[in-house]
């Protein structure tokens, strides 16, 4: 599928999405909203992406919505307005929030307003030192509507959200890292190859695994203890099934079988390695 707003590329088991829209500064208009939807579609059931990176084309990873287009001209079209709103809403605040691979934000400049729930909605996120994050709602006269401020709820401290979201100051990556909004902020000029380390680190795991770890986390935020107790021991049972007994048998089986040590790498990882020395022992 191709699409206007977005450039999609999937490499060495790691999907990128680009918003391109870098005239104006990616923000996310109608259209980038539906091909959004209809490319976390795509990419959920593709095989060969098993790891997704959002990130932006030229100075923006996403000023926000699209001022014009969206809050604008959708003014007298009440029922296009809740349509739209409700598939911005919905990609960002649970497609990507309960994604059933790992995702990653790479912001590479500016980040505004409902670009903050792609961030907080992605499960890891590195920016640029650069990078220009600010909640300028109130600086229209407007506040961190639609998922927005639940994005700051689920993630930040009170005292940054309210800081950030009253006063609508703008701050750089290492300040993001500072109160926890993202995980890492490099030099702009490592960044792409930075993000791409961690992704294929990502992509070289167990993808069961790797969702189970997300699920886990995610749906017991929302459950009291009995539940979230329950839920973990269905879900163990059920990456049972998935890999066929892997992480007992082959995970622990060869750590006890003194063939690797799982707290310094992965058991794929370790195989990769095994197997490429002893194809060369044997001249394969
Ligand atoms: N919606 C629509 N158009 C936008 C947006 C936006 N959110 N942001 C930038 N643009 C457009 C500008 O209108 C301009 O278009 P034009 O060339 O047709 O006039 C173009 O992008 C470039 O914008 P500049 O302001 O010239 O670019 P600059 O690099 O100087 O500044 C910045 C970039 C800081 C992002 C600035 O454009 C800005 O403040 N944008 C608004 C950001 C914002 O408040 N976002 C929150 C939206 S509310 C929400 O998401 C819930």
């Amino acid at each position: 599928m191709s699409f206007e707003t977005l450039l999609l590329d999937v490499q060495d088991g790691v999907a990128t999405i680009t918003f391109n829209r870098p005239d104006k500064r990616n923000a996310m208009n109608p259209r980038l909203h539906e091909e959004m939807t209809a490319a976390l579609e795509q990419l959920r059931y593709d095989p060969a992406a098993r790891v997704v990176v959002i990130t932006g084309a030229g100075p923006a990873f996403c000023a926000g919505m699209d001022l014009k287009e969206f809050f604008t001209a959708l003014k007298s079209k009440p029922a296009e307005y809740d349509r739209i709103t409700r598939l911005a809403v919905e990609w960002r605040g649970r497609t990507l929030r309960y994604f059933p691979k790992p995702t990653v934000a790479m912001i590479n400049g500016f980040c505004f307003g409902g670009a903050f729930s792609i961030v907080e909605g992605c499960d890891l996120a590195i920016a640029a030192e650069e990078a220009t994050f600010g909640l300028s709602e109130i600086n229209f006269k407007l506040f961190p509507g639609g998922s927005v401020s639940k994005s700051l709820a689920n993630l930040l401290r009170p005292r940054d959200a309210l800081w950030y979201g009253m006063l609508g100051r703008p701050f750089d990556g290492k300040k993001a890292v500072e109160i926890g909004f993202i995980n890492e902020a490099v030099p702009l000029t490592k960044l792409r190859d930075e993000t791409m380390a961690v992704a294929r680190e990502l992509a070289g795991k167990d993808p069961f695994a790797l969702k189970a770890t997300k699920d886990g986390y995610r749906h017991s935020l929302e459950m009291p203890w009995d539940s979230a107790m329950n839920y973990s021991s269905a879900k163990e049972m059920e990456l049972v099934l998935q890999q066929n007994d892997a992480w007992r048998t082959e995970g622990i089986g060869d750590f006890l079988k003194g063939k690797y040590r799982p707290g310094f790498e992965s058991h794929d990882q370790a195989h990769k390695v095994e197997r490429r020395t002893s194809r060369a022992r044997h001249g394969g």
